[in-house]
């Protein structure tokens, strides 16, 4: 099969965007599968800095189809100003872009709750409506783009999904009920906007897969983010793991070709959450100033810390990942030894299991081992110029993940990359 998964290995953030931007190249079709507008997707090309939060990170690259499947939340909004930034920038995205008339839509309500939730739960979401939008479509009162043109299946979907949100606004919250005249008036921009790119693109993904076509399939978040795998409560609301591209665009196990699992070559999370390797000292915020990082989405600073075998063990395991790509090597540049962390100590005994509950992964102390930092990869190109105590950097976390670290990235922009394997879909 020539095809391959490309998913967040940590907290996201890990450089998604830029890998799949480059490997898109090799392929013809790039799809996401699951989140929404939560995502930032950066990449760097040709001297320019491109944000994208819903459409893939294939779509720079002149003729590949993007896909936007079932497995989404889609505010048509956001998708707008996405398809007006790549005009600006003269990329047409009409003909190669489709989006899944199954997709369920983000509508103001759930931007509403979500807030609303986010002052009680305190989860430090994005805010964008995710949550209650996936909440919507597992209590069965979501709208999707194929609901649009049946008016009275559309009028009493609208109604009974009123009913709820109305309740929880001003029960719940005591905030104002929404009306159903601007749910109705938003609805008609919706359709105007998403009308031109719905297709059933799980038939349209199926034919290409029939047709040998190149596909990437591009996860959004990471798994330590998943609602099944990752540090519940302190998750997104869909299933960035590779179990989440089956369902997320309807197409059958025998799919996928290869799972490639993007890491830092340290750690970083944004929003709350257990964090057991986080530095919040110096070296943290030497980091974050480095690292650029703040969120492409939200711009909030990310926390930072030291890269985390524990838990990306458990994340390659729930993902059958078989590669990985490490970003961001020249941010460690010249800061001196570099740590590790092997185990974690629980209550007083060490383990490498990463656990499921949210306050024993809160009592989980770091076991680290100390390696010799290296003082410069910032835009190495060619493995062999690497230094020797980054190779040992990169060597000592293949074997103790026992998996290969086959692309290294050594900048943002897209030529600051060294691919030293063989993809499914070369
Ligand atoms: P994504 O959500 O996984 O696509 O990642 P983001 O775009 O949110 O964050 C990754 C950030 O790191 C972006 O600003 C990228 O331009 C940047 N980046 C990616 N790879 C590298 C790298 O190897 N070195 C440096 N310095 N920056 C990188
Ligand atoms: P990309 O695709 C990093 C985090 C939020 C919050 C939690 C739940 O760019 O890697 P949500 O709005 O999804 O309900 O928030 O998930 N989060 C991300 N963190 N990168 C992302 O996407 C994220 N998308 C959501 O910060 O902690
Ligand atoms: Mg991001």
């Amino acid at each position: 099969m020539k095809s391959i998964a490309v998913i967040g290995a940590q907290w996201g953030d890990e450089g998604k965007g830029k890998i799949v931007h480059l490997l898109s190249e090799k392929a013809d079709v790039i799809c996401r599968y699951q989140g929404g507008n939560n995502a930032g997707h950066t990449v760097v090309a040709g001297g320019k800095k491109y944000v994208f939060h819903l459409i893939p990170s294939g779509m720079l690259k002149e003729k590949k189809i993007c896909i936007i499947g079932n497995g989404v939340v889609l505010n048509p909004y956001a998708l707008k100003e996405e398809i007006e930034m790549l005009r600006g920038s003269g990329i047409e995205p009409r003909s190669r872009l489709f989006i899944s008339n199954r997709v369920h839509l983000i509508m103001p309500y759930h931007i509403e709750l979500d807030k609303a939730y986010e002052e009680a739960l305190g989860i430090g979401t994005t805010k964008r409506g995710i949550g209650p939008a996936y909440s919507f479509k597992y209590a069965r009162i979501g709208i999707r783009p194929c609901d649009l043109e049946e008016k009275s299946y559309l009028d009493s979907a609208i109604t009974r999904a009123l009913d709820e949100v109305n309740t929880i606004l001003v029960k719940r919250f005591g905030r104002k009920p929404v009306k159903k005249s601007e749910i109705m008036s938003t609805v008609e921009e919706y359709r105007d906007i998403i009308g031109p790119y719905v297709e059933d693109t799980s038939k349209m993904l199926n034919r290409f897969i029939d047709e040998d076509k190149r596909i990437i399939y591009e996860g959004a978040q990471g798994v330590l983010l998943d609602v099944d795998f990752g540090s519940y409560p302190y998750v997104t609301s869909s299933s960035p793991i590779s179990g989440g591209i089956l369902t997320g665009l309807g197409i059958g196990p025998k799919s996928i070709g290869q799972t490639v699992g993007i890491v830092k070559a340290y750690s970083t999370r944004v929003g709350g959450g257990p964090f057991p390797t986080e530095l919040k000292d110096k070296t943290g915020d030497l980091i974050r100033d480095r690292g650029d990082e703040y969120g492409a989405s939200t711009g909030r600073p990310r926390r930072c810390g030291w890269f985390d075998v524990v838990s990306v063990r458990h994340v390659l395991m729930v993902s059958g990942i078989e590669k990985l790509a490490m970003t961001k090597f020249d941010v460690l540049d010249n800061i001196g030894t570099v740590k590790v962390c092997t185990g974690y100590r629980i209550d007083g005994k060490q383990t490498g299991n990463f656990p499921p509950n949210v306050d024993v992964l809160g009592r989980a102390e770091p076991v680290y081992e100390e390696l010799e930092g290296w003082d410069k990869t910032s835009g190495i190109r060619d493995y062999e110029e690497l230094p020797s105590s980054a190779k040992a950097y990169i060597r000592a976390l293949e074997k103790i993940l026992d998996t290969e670290i086959g692309i290294l990235s050594t900048g943002p922009d897209e030529k600051d990359t060294i691919i030293k394997t063989k993809l499914a879909i070369d």
